[in-house]
């Protein structure tokens, strides 16, 4: 029998990005993709914290629910015979210490806080209670957080999938599918949906580079479900909006703000440019869990800058001159106003704006006090 994430009804020829066995994390090693399946085990925090910053694991939902396994694996200490883990006395120090550790490693995505600070809160309820009843209660609520995300992306896809019109075409950027979360996918949710639900939709699929998460995650996703899929470069997708050949454009986000202003992957914003000029609507698939309602707009958004290696080299293959000085935001900010709909978990937001995203927060029993 198969035990994972705290289940045993697991259908193992789903994509599977996490997987949690008890005792060890393993990730699925996205930088492989789509060439090799191979997954890294996480023994410890560091290991979970060096998986996120290495991007063996990303995707804003999926970093926040390995981090969340890092802290349980926090409150266990390997014995030097890899026998089962025991418990250490000092819980709340390594939590603190491992909630440190974990969010610093990428700074955009806001899931991974909101996943750290949960966990932590459930560490607060349970004060004076025994080690094995600690650490018991905190994998449980790691893996209530696990089958939340699935079940939240698929509340999104139900959702989106009525802005999807039958025969049309979609654009999508990046990955939001389920390598991105703990499974089914924030944009890929609504496209999966879509299709389940026997519309005729084509997919593109934009590079990404420099990481290059859609013509090897997206399409890779897509592929094995038997969705159509057509890969194009970053710089041709103005071209397929100007000749209406593509019908929408949904993407996945990093952090929203509380006026509804988005970080997501770079290049984002200059899809939702293309898709006001050419009047095609742009919809972000995002689950309250990425709402940052600390802060009021996307201007506090602190914006990843990652390595010039990235963009300077594709594996070992020099793309460029030596010492040539390299600019690697990992994200854009969307202003709200180019966004046509937020479709969430709770239900479709149009034209948003900060009022509207507070009453559907409300409306749906998502906290809206911030992180
Ligand atoms: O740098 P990445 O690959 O972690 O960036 C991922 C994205 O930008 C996704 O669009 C976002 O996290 C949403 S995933 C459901």
């Amino acid at each position: 029998m198969i035990w994972v994430n705290g289940r045993t009804d697991v259908d193992m020829e789903e994509v599977r990005p996490i997987i949690w066995n008890g005792t060890t994390l393993y990730l699925l090693d996205q930088r492989l993709l789509p060439e090799e399946e191979v997954y890294i085990p996480c023994k410890n925090q560091k290991d979970v914290a060096e998986s996120i910053r290495n991007m063996v694991v990303r995707g804003a939902p999926a970093i926040g629910i390995a981090a969340a396994y890092g802290m349980v694996l926090a409150v266990r200490k390997a014995d030097d015979q890899g026998q089962r883990n025991v418990l250490t006395d000092s819980i709340a120090e390594k939590l603190q210490e491992a909630a440190l550790l974990l969010k610093e490693t990428r700074p955009t995505a806001v899931n991974l806080a909101w996943a750290v600070e949960r966990i932590l809160k459930k560490a607060g309820t349970l004060d004076g209670e025994k080690p094995e009843v600690m650490q018991r209660e905190l994998e449980a609520e790691a893996n209530k957080m696990f089958q939340e995300d699935i079940e939240v992306n698929k509340r999104i896809g139900t959702w989106g999938a009525e802005l999807i019109q039958d025969g049309s075409t979609v654009l999508t950027h990046c990955n939001a599918g389920a390598l991105a979360t703990a499974g089914y996918g924030t944009a890929l949710g609504v496209i999966r949906s879509a299709f389940a639900q026997g519309k005729d939709i084509r997919i593109f699929a934009d590079e990404t580079r420099p990481f290059l998460q859609g013509s090897r995650l997206t399409v890779w996703e897509l592929q094995k479900e038997g969705i159509p899929v057509t890969l194009i470069v970053d710089s041709a997708a103005g071209y397929y909006l100007n000749k209406k050949i593509i019908n929408c454009v949904v993407v996945g986000a990093d952090r929203v703000a509380a006026n509804g202003d988005t970080a997501n992957k770079i290049g984002t914003y200059s899809l939702a440019v293309l898709a006001r000029e050419n009047n095609i609507p742009f919809y972000v698939a995002v689950p309250f869990s990425t709402f940052d309602f600390t802060i009021e707009t996307g201007n506090d958004i602190i914006v990843e800058e990652r390595e010039s290696r990235e963009i300077t080299h594709l594996k070992d293959t020099t793309l460029t001159v030596p010492g040539i000085s390299v600019g690697n935001p990992a994200f854009d900010l969307t202003p709200v106003s180019l966004i046509s709909a937020f479709i969430t978990e709770h239900g479709v937001i149009h034209a948003p704006n900060r009022e509207k995203i507070r009453a559907m927060a409300h409306r749906g029993g998502s906290e809206v006090a911030g992180h």
